[in-house]
């Protein structure tokens, strides 16, 4: 496949993700990816870009790219750079699992994509390491972990051994990623099916012998014990009207004052029950307090936005060009 035959349609909106590489309502042959801010279909020629608007929300702005936008928007997208939480990591993840769910259908898509998506990969990991390994942890798990900051260090040897627990909420992808930064103190870890709190802790307990967890195992009413016990909440699930309300109560039932209920899948604001507990803090808070960047940080995130545009012109020049190949090329780079 030509790199001119890549089109990537993107939009950008908060919204409840659907399964690691949905299927195409349409039944098209695409390759949508889906996380909780964006939609993202990747076709080959222009002709599949108009049934392929069809798998968007009508709501929003849907752009498009072609050719080396297209390959440089989706690195930029493997690096971090189009996320809200600028140079956050569990993206990669996200798009290599979309990939691999989509790649085993192999549909014509899939196979004509393939190289170029090795090609991105190898890519956004050069990028990462170059432009943004030194930038400082930008993981969801670091920066909650900051949020807890020396409370969790400070409670770390508690005088009663609950008083320091921080209570996990969730076992999916968003929690595998959040748990390991949970270091400070005891973690309990509750989810609706108790079996993947399992499967989280043993990941937990091979990484770190000496890690406290415990699987919170009783359904809802032992979830709510929890809350009214635990020194700090992580919640990795999303808002659920049912049990919102007895979680919030249960949470307000604390004798103990002080901790944090950090709650990631609320989205840009709290709603109710959740807007009128203080102190908690939803996806959007979390964005609002990392918009303060460094000067330095912000160098480095153009210099690694400029270096996904620079290599998505290479790749246009060759699929496995690493550099320019003539005195064109170098002075197309010198317009960048
Ligand atoms: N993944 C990310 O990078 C990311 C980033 C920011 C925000 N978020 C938000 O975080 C939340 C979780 O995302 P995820 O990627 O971890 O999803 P996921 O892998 O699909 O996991 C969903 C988790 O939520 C639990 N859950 C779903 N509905 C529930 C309900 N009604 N009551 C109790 N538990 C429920 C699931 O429990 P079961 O195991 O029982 O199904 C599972 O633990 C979502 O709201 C998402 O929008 C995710």
């Amino acid at each position: 496949m030509d790199l001119r035959d890549l089109h990537v349609l993107h939009w950008r909106g908060a919204h409840v993700a659907a399964a690691t590489a949905p299927e195409p309502a349409s039944g098209q042959d695409l390759w949508l990816i889906d996380t909780c801010q964006r939609r993202v279909a990747v076709v080959c020629g222009a002709a599949a870009c108009a049934p392929a608007r069809g798998e968007f929300p009508a709501h929003g702005v849907l752009e498009t790219f072609q050719g080396t936008d297209a390959y440089a928007f989706l690195l930029r997208f493997a690096c971090g750079l189009e996320s809200k939480l600028v140079a956050e990591t569990e993206i990669f993840g996200q798009i290599k699992q979309a990939w691999r769910s989509f790649s085993e259908r192999g549909s014509p898509l899939s196979r004509q994509l393939s190289a170029w998506v090795q090609l991105l990969f190898q890519d956004a990991k050069a990028v990462r390491a170059q432009y943004l390994g030194n930038l400082g942890s930008a993981s969801y798990g670091s920066q909650v972990r900051r949020l807890l900051g020396d409370d969790a260090a400070a409670a770390a040897v508690p005088a009663h051994p609950t008083e320091g627990a921080t209570l996990l909420i969730g076992a999916g992808h968003l929690a595998q990623s959040v748990a390991p930064w949970l270091s400070g103190s005891d973690l309990w870890i509750c989810n609706r099916t108790v079996e993947r709190a399992w499967e989280l802790a043993r990941e937990l307990s091979k990484r770190s012998e000496d890690k406290a967890v415990r699987v919170i195992e009783g359904g809802f009413e032992a979830e709510l014990d929890a809350w009214r016990r635990a020194r700090h909440v992580v919640a990795c699930i999303p808002s659920d009207r049912e049990g919102d309300p007895a979680r919030v109560a249960a949470w307000r039932e604390r004798t103990e004052p002080g901790g944090r209920v950090i709650h990631l899948g609320l989205g840009a604001t709290p709603t109710a029950p959740w807007d009128d507990l203080p102190g908690v803090v939803s996806l959007g808070s979390l964005f609002e307090m990392l918009r303060s960047h460094s000067q330095l940080r912000a160098r480095q995130l153009q210099r690694a936005q400029h270096a996904c545009l620079e290599k998505a012109l290479l790749r246009s020049l060759g699929a496995n060009a690493s550099h320019p190949h003539s005195w064109e090329d170098l002075a197309a780079f010198q317009t960048l």
